[in-house]
């Protein structure tokens, strides 16, 4: 079954909604806005190199020690090595399009598939250095980060092959397949009706918290699963042979898994309904992080106000998968409105000319610059430093081109007509200048080794270094930043009471509460911003990588 859109029901459909995007996305001269103009006009080029550059500081000393990344956690190195893999899609189809970095049309340089093969090298190295005993036992939102992992990997072979006819990776589907099924078998019987009609809790030895994360990657994980898993028919259940020893746990035989199940659709499907019909946005727009059951209720009504941006993230790749898995462009309209809802929330919009407007906090940054609450007062728990970088990963994915001529999987996914796809690339290259804006606010942040640091915004409050902290704002009102102070989750309401919880229950999956490496004590004469609090890591950098990588690849949509 191959479907194209008709054009006429797609403009009748998302009436009203286009206006308003229409007219938000287009750029104001640099006149009006002064402060928008933060750089040159910079060509795919420029773009290239700059992510190989950031890349490059990742995935080198300190940072990187040749197999793994020592300072990071568990879920977030699946983030990082999804990033490296993500990276790999973004030269090899610059090279497939013929606008790769170094080189002319057509004829990919040298370097730039030397670059493809060594960071391939790195992904495959972290396949064996990945800690999956760790990783398997921690909550519902770190099996599925392992998920994406494995299966953007798997992504960028089938790329390599269609464009380079390389054999490279071939070898490697099985095993990275096997992984992810793995771990998606974790969460994929874990959506639960009987607390809040539906979704999945965060963390079972802990309160059931139903939060935005693990739902949405629940839904981008079924929707990437039914679209990008090639089936597994291997049976061992264990992450790594050394699981039973470590753990003294023995487990069931995997259920063999065919590629494009039904089940992994309708998981997406009931997944999303059930988060729209929950709603998990605030008076904004924007969505929050999540609800607690009260003791004795069955329904979500202690709602956590806190924000952060890595939720406003991973919907978007679930979004426009489902669009290609089902042909419902309201997912694509629905998509297109969370991320105006963030554009704004950065202040991108405020009134012409008037710069002290758009340096007030707009929600989730301000000066057109996404921001967590906890970036300027530079007091970030490790997690938080990564999620920026998240959230412009998913927002690269939701606006790669549609595709028109051929549909991904034949009689499983739909095709745009060329309308859609001129529609939906000219909505991504709208939000262009405000991503390169970004891009370019991360970049000046970097010290004179290269390394990004987490505070974006410090370059436009006048870099009045001593007076850094004034710049924190009050955390909405009802809102507990967990994230960042982790030792809530040892009090009322997150603490298991017992109540469809297990709190320490041996061999049990989440019996850890991984809340990362604490603080560095920072250099006290340092007078630079960024480098307080964690100052700049791994996970900053990474950060980095997002944005630059999707400045790179949104700037390159035709
Ligand atoms: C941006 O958000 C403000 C405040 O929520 C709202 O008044 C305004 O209409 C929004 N603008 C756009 C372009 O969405
Ligand atoms: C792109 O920009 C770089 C500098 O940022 C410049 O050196 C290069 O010549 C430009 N390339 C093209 C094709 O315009
Ligand atoms: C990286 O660290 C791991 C664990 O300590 C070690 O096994 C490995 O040899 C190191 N790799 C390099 C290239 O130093
Ligand atoms: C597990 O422990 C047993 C008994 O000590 C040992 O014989 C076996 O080699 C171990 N297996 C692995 C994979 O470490
Ligand atoms: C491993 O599990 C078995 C059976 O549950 C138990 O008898 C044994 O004491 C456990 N061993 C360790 C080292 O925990
Ligand atoms: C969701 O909650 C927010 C905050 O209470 C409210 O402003 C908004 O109207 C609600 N949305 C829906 C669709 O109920
Ligand atoms: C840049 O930051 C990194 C990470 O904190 C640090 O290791 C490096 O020494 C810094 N470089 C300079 C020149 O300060
Ligand atoms: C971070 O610092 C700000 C300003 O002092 C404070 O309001 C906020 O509660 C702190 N957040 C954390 C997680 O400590």
């Amino acid at each position: 079954m191959v479907l194209t859109y008709d054009f006429a029901i797609l403009s009748a459909l998302a009436e009203g909604t286009f206006a308003i995007i229409a007219n938000a996305g287009t750029v104001s001269p640099a006149d009006s806005h002064p402060w928008r103009a933060a750089g040159p006009h910079h060509n795919t080029s420029y773009w290239s190199n700059e992510l190989k550059k950031t890349l490059d500081v990742m995935q080198d000393e300190p940072f990187w020690n040749g197999t793994y990344w020592p300072d990071t956690i568990q879920w977030i190195g699946a983030f990082l090595n999804t990033l490296v893999a993500s990276s790999e899609r973004s030269f090899a189809s610059a090279l497939e399009t013929g606008d790769g970095a170094s080189s002319g049309a057509h004829s990919p340089s040298d370097s730039d598939q030397a670059g493809i093969t060594k960071y391939y090298s790195d992904v495959r190295a972290y396949f064996d250095t990945e800690d999956v005993i760790q990783i398997f036992d921690a909550a519902y939102d770190d099996a599925q980060w392992v998920v994406l992992e494995w299966l953007e990997a798997i992504r960028f072979i089938y790329q390599d092959d269609n464009y380079a006819s390389s054999a490279q990776g071939k070898a490697d589907i099985a095993r990275f397949a096997h992984r992810a099924h793995i771990f998606y078998n974790i969460v994929q019987d874990q959506f639960d009706t009987s607390l809040c009609e539906g979704g999945i809790t965060w963390n079972p030895s802990l309160a059931p918290y139903k939060n935005a994360i693990t739902n949405e990657l629940f839904l981008s994980s079924s929707i990437a699963m039914y679209l990008c898993f090639p089936g597994d028919s291997n049976t061992d259940p264990y992450p790594s042979p050394a699981y039973m020893n470590a753990t003294n746990t023995t487990l069931p035989a995997l259920p063999p898994l065919a590629a494009h199940g039904p089940v992994f659709l309708s998981n997406a499907i009931r997944e999303y309904s059930w988060f729209q019909s929950h709603n998990f946005t605030n008076a904004q727009g924007l969505v929050v992080d999540g609800f607690h059951v009260s003791e004795g209720q069955t329904t979500c009504d202690e709602r956590n106000e806190m924000v952060y941006t890595y939720n406003q993230g991973v919907l978007l790749s679930g979004l426009r998968q489902l669009w290609e898995a089902t042909g419902d462009i309201q997912y694509l309209i629905e998509g297109y409105a969370f991320v105006e809802t963030v554009i704004n929330a950065t202040g991108w919009y405020s009134t012409p000319g008037s710069h002290e407007e758009a340096g007030q906090w707009a929600g989730l940054g301000r000066n057109g610059i996404l921001e967590d609450y906890c970036d300027a007062p530079a007091n970030c728990s490790q997690d938080n430093q990564i999620f920026k970088g998240i959230y412009f990963h998913h927002l690269d994915l939701f606006c790669e081109a549609l595709p028109t001529r051929t549909p991904l999987i034949k009689g499983v996914t739909f095709t745009a007509s060329l309308e859609l796809a001129a529609e939906h690339a000219g909505k991504c290259r709208a939000y262009l200048p405000w991503i390169r804006h970004n891009a370019r606010a991360a970049l000046a942040t970097r010290n004179d080794t290269g390394v990004v640091g987490g505070w974006w915004g410090a370059g436009s409050v006048g870099k009045s270094q001593q007076s850094w902290s004034a710049y924190a704002v009050p955390k909405p009102e009802g809102s507990i930043d967990e994230k960042n102070e982790a030792w809530v989750l040892g009090e009322v309401p997150w603490k298991c009471r017992g109540w469809h919880c297990h709190a320490g229950r041996q061999g049990s999956r989440a019996g850890a509460l991984v809340t990362g490496n604490p603080m560095r004590a920072r250099s006290e004469r340092s007078s630079d911003v960024n480098d307080q609090g964690r100052g700049r890591t791994v996970e900053t950098q990474g950060s980095g990588v997002g944005v630059v990588k999707a400045a790179y690849d949104i700037g390159r949509i035709e």
